[in-house]
């Protein structure tokens, strides 16, 4: 298994093969989920006790299993949050995969550390960080947030043994990703959702003083959102960083999706007050073009981080005084240096082009809220925010969707899924991927 033979050379060209003409693919099919039955009668059992071979397992890849996996780059993937990686990212995730880097440790990764951490201080530069800030590329948000709130836990306790038996608090908003609440849900704190669709300083204000003595002080954290999910609302992180800084109460900011938007000066001015924050994140795979799995988590002050995440043991003393361990600030250790794709597209293409594909894609979601709106059956249901656009096809009902939905997806036409705003079912689009052109809205508004 671990010699180069022939048909390991057969297996490597055809690997190359698949790979480059599935980049070239423009669009690529879209594609649909199977059943299992399904999948099971053209699949068959692929473990076997003498293997199948490379090129039959390439075959059964590309020819049943692929075609079961719904391409997130397809101009015309709207739903949740798509993915546009770009060329030269998407390569260098091969070579990431072929390095056999660990990127845990500076002495084992230190090259690829050094790059990641570049990429990291093109984000924290954005955000108005410090220049002591810095972090780590986690696997994605949901592990961004839950490490960045065990980070601020940690502060919240620390030097005050009094805080060991209060069981801890966090503040977000209705509209925060469901990754909050499981966040806090694993590491077993309680959290307060208050506000409307944008969250403000006065709501985090007034959340506090309606807290009790003991629970004023079981509060560690506000864990607010530039750029929430479902709406692309960007919190008031002026607001809400000034009262945090009051109230000595750690500020987070998930801007998983919406991050992005601070390298497209159009939108700048919108997420204020992140510098505020004492850690965010953002996930390059979504609006950022990097492949998953990609995010950015940036703490003001990573000592904090690093008490917090670094772990113990007699096997790892060895590496504690590296320069820096990607693996002391996050809840990880072995780790894909999955950075890289990211810092090689940066550094292939420069910022300026990463600002111009995401006001481009912005440009888009303004020209299709203008479609929206002169469409007769068609109305936005909120004001359109960054880059997405949430609407209500006039006398629809959740069934109506549903099969509209479903048709598109079964005729490979596009993939744009129903959410529910105040308990009416409505349509999103979310558009992150360059490759998206008005045209290609048309169409799908079309078809409504
Ligand atoms: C605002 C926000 N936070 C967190 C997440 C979770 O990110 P991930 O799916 O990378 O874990 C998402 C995903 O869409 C998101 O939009």
């Amino acid at each position: 298994m671990h010699e180069i033979t022939k048909d390991m050379e057969v297996l490597q060209q055809a690997i190359v093969r698949y790979s480059v003409e599935r980049m070239r693919m423009d669009p690529p099919e879209i594609d649909a989920p199977m059943t299992p039955e399904q999948l099971t009668a053209m699949a068959g059992q692929t473990i076997t006790d003498k293997g199948l071979g490379g090129l039959e397992a390439l075959r059964l890849f590309t020819d049943v299993l692929a075609p079961a996996c719904i391409s997130t780059d397809h101009p015309k993937f709207l739903a949740f949050v798509p993915a546009a990686p770009t060329e030269a990212s998407t390569l260098f995730d091969l070579i990431v995969g072929a390095s056999s880097i660990c990127g845990s440790s500076w002495l084992e990764s230190a090259g690829a550390t050094f790059a990641e951490n570049q990429a990291l201080r093109w984000i924290a530069d954005l955000a108005g960080f410090g220049p002591n800030a810095g972090g780590a590329f986690v696997s994605g948000g949901t592990a961004g947030n839950l490490s960045a709130l065990v980070a601020a836990r940690h502060q919240w306790r620390r030097g005050k043994p009094d805080l060991e038996p209060l069981r801890g608090l966090v503040i977000s908003s209705k509209g925060a990703h469901a990754s909050i609440k499981q966040a806090t849900y694993v590491m077993d704190v309680d959290l307060l959702e208050v506000g409307g669709d944008r969250l403000t300083g006065q709501d985090v204000e007034e959340a506090m003083v309606g807290l009790s003595e003991i629970d004023r002080k079981r509060l560690f954290a506000v864990a607010c959102t530039a750029g929430t999910t479902n709406l692309g609302v960007i919190d008031d992180m002026q607001g809400i960083g000034a009262v945090s800084h009051v109230h000595d109460v750690w500020m987070h900011v998930d801007g998983a999706y919406g991050g992005a938007g601070l390298a497209a000066p159009s939108v700048r001015e919108a997420f204020n007050g992140i510098e505020l924050a004492h850690s965010f994140i953002v996930d390059p795979h979504k609006w950022l073009f990097a492949p998953f799995d990609c995010c950015a988590l940036i703490y003001q002050n990573p000592r904090l981080a690093r008490e917090a995440h670094q772990q113990q043991g007699a096997y790892l003393e060895v590496v504690y005084d590296g320069v820096w361990n990607v693996s002391d600030y996050a809840h990880h250790l072995s780790r894909r240096a999955r950075g890289l794709p990211l810092w090689f597209s940066l550094a292939t293409h420069g910022t300026e082009a990463y600002a111009d594909a995401v006001e481009q894609t912005l440009a888009v979601a303004q020209e299709t809220a203008v479609r929206i709106e002169r469409h007769p059956d068609l109305e936005l249901v909120t004001e359109q925010n960054l880059s997405i656009c949430v609407f209500r096809r006039k006398g629809w009902n959740s069934e109506d969707y549903a099969k509209w939905s479903d048709h598109q997806l079964d005729t490979g036409q596009s993939f744009v899924t129903p959410t529910k705003h105040n308990g009416e079912t409505v349509l999103r689009f979310c558009i992150v991927n360059p490759r998206t052109t008005v045209q290609h809205i048309e169409e799908i508004l079309a078809s409504l």
